[in-house]
């Protein structure tokens, strides 16, 4: 099974994406709504949690994990990958910020507004992986600490929501000479309306779950010692460290069918 790992929803944003691109392979997904905002917390603290996903999505049958919430791929996975997952031989973790600056970088943008939460933001992650493969983008980085913590409150689509948003965007410096926005939290699509709306519909707002997919097909494709460890029977499974009730109303109001999660201590 493939194991994705986020704050809370927000990686359902990912996964709907893999479901539509790779409906075949078995998948299990695991919100840590319990313990988010992850935007917030300090890097000791993302890799303890993200050790801990991981370490519950191996024990659940997952050989390879993408780690959907940016904050913690960009804060916490390397340091996971590097001290910590040689106890796992065999298994991967893989991020979603590598794939999506390598998708972006050679679209044509310059000037890139990169919305994130503040762990992200403050990692740099993303003004490091565009100087690296693509150094004529620039990259304005934003913080938006309270967007993941509204959605996962059900807020998006609500007039509390949009003037949040548009508070938020009026603090970004010069957004005429902004030529595409990054939405680098996976909470923030459910907001992309708004963002759009906000730019007037003149600017491309990217969303990562194709982004994310296109590039977890091609990992399959290059590792197919990977791929041959992984459940091909459709099989999906969603659990939350946080209230069932709340995660079921919004998963299944995301991806219009019913969702039932199961709730889990990691
Ligand atoms: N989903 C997280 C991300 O992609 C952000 C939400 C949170 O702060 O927990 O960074």
């Amino acid at each position: 099974m493939i194991g994705f790992f986020d704050s809370g929803v927000g990686g359902l944003t990912i996964i709907e994406e893999v479901h539509r691109r790779l409906p075949s392979y078995g998948t299990v997904y695991l919100g840590d709504s319990a313990r988010m905002p992850y935007g917030e917390k300090r890097h000791d603290e993302l890799v303890q949690f993200l050790w801990e996903g991981a370490q519950w999505l191996f024990a659940r049958g997952c050989s390879l994990i993408i780690v959907a919430c940016n904050s913690a791929s960009a804060s916490a996975l390397r340091e996971v990958q590097q001290t910590k997952l040689s106890s796992f031989p065999g298994r991967r973790i893989l991020g979603v910020i590598r794939p999506t600056v390598e998708e972006l970088s050679h679209q044509g943008y310059k000037r890139i507004l990169v919305l994130s939460t503040t762990a992200t933001k403050k990692s740099e992650a993303y003004v490091h992986e565009f100087a690296k493969i693509n150094p004529s983008i620039q990259v304005i980085s934003h913080a938006c600490p309270n967007w993941g913590p509204m959605v996962e409150e059900g807020k998006a689509v609500s007039i509390e929501m949009k003037i949040e948003v548009n508070r938020e965007l009026s603090l970004v410096d010069d957004p005429s000479a902004i030529d595409a926005v990054l939405l680098a939290c996976t909470h923030y699509p459910y907001v992309r309306e708004d963002v759009e709306a906000f730019f007037l519909y003149k600017i491309p707002v990217f969303n990562q779950g194709n982004l994310v997919a296109s590039s977890l097909e091609d990992y399959l494709l290059r590792h197919p010692e990977m791929e041959r460890t992984l459940t091909k029977d459709g099989a999906r499974e969603y659990f939350t460290t946080g209230d069932v009730a709340n995660a079921d109303f919004l998963a299944s109001k995301r991806f219009g069918y019913d969702v039932r999660f199961q709730n889990t201590f990691v």
